[in-house]
């Protein structure tokens, strides 16, 4: 047990990244409540690392957040946690899990210290260490002598921000957070967002279910798209949103008879896909084949017009997540 604070458990934690094995995966999983098939032989390999689990209202992330817990019993297939079986040796793997739920879990009669201490205990630790190390992590998280208070007095934010505190304080190799911003206004969000990054850094595995596409963008190196039960598309961030082969985006400043030229002169070096006007004499150009930046910055200079921008065309995870809902299937990596 490290008794440290999260950001210095990064060099004392076993080498999990090191490791090529999933850290989570499950085959060919079926989840039934009553008529309605939560999981529907759900089958995912999921790597170590900030790994997001996007899906819309009832794709079943929290289904499969619960199944890996062992909290909801599996109607068909399999679910290996660090190689252990989610439904036969589900207490060893409790034991190196943190999990935020996504609905209110805290007991409102206690304080923070009172509440992040038991559950410490209930894992295993000295009340002197558990003590400790909620200190500890109530620091990580921004809570301050507000922990003397009882948590029914706490905003939505603070709540979280101990929801969060008590799925760290034993130090878990694998945490699950779901929905960890519900209900934060934007300071407390960032603030989350850092947070999951810094436990991120320390080797852990995180995967956080939201449905806040910007947020999984900006801390994820991972992503699963759920739908319907079923696995519909994952990879790692980039290669997700690397968009089309080959595609840039350029826009270019200058007066009407430079910007023809120039616009001759760039279809002789590449495909013009797509043009917008954008007032002020300046259009932004979807373009194939530009990737020789030094020729087009040469072309513009001879023509007499600015290249405002020029990047290699991204999407961003909204296009990826609409796209895996028009008949995109499952794979990438
Ligand atoms: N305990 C339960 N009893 C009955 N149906 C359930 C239960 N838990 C989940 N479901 C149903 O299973 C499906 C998947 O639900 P789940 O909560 O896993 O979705 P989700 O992706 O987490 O959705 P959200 O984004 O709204 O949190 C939904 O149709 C939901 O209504
Ligand atoms: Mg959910």
């Amino acid at each position: 047990m490290h008794l440290l604070m999260i950001g210095e458990v990064v060099h004392q934690s076993e080498d999990n990244k090191t490791s090529s094995s999933p850290h989570l995966s499950a085959m060919g999983v079926t989840v039934r409540f009553g008529p309605v098939v939560a999981l529907d032989d759900f089958t995912v390999e999921i790597p170590r690392g900030i790994i997001g689990l996007l899906g819309p209202n009832g794709a079943g992330k929290s289904t499969f957040i619960k199944a890996s817990l062992g909290l909801v019993s599996l109607d068909k297939g399999r679910i290996s946690v660090s190689g252990l079986d989610s439904q036969l040796q589900y207490l060893q793997i409790r034991d190196d899990i943190g999990y935020m739920p996504e609905h209110d879990c805290l007991i409102p009669n206690m304080s923070s210290v009172e509440l992040v201490s038991y559950m410490g205990k209930i894992s295993g630790m000295s009340s002197k260490d558990a003590i400790q190390r909620t200190h500890e992590v109530l620091d990580f998280v921004g809570i301050g002598e507000e922990r003397y208070r009882l948590i029914k007095s706490y905003s939505t934010g603070m709540k979280q921000r101990i929801k969060l505190a008590q799925a760290v304080i034993h130090d878990p190799s694998l945490l699950f957070l779901d929905e960890p911003t519900s209900g934060m206004d934007p300071n407390g969000r960032e603030e989350m967002l850092d947070l999951i990054k810094k436990i991120g850094a320390s080797e852990k595995t995180v995967i956080v279910s939201s449905h806040i596409l910007q947020e999984v963008e900006l801390v994820c190196e991972y992503a699963v798209i759920i739908s319907n039960g079923k696995l519909v598309r994952q990879g790692k961030m980039e290669v997700l949103m690397a968009g089309e082969e080959d595609l840039q985006k350029l826009t270019v400043r200058g007066g009407e008879q430079a910007m023809t030229r120039f616009i001759d002169a760039l279809a002789q070096v590449c495909e013009i896909m797509d043009r917008k006007e954008e007032g002020w004499n300046q259009i932004a150009f979807t373009v194939r084949g530009c990737s020789d930046g030094k020729r087009v910055f040469k072309l513009a200079h001879e023509n007499g017009v600015q290249i405002r921008r020029f990047h290699p065309d991204k999407l961003s995870l909204e296009d990826v997540f609409l796209s895996s809902f028009k008949g995109g299937g499952a794979g990438g990596n």
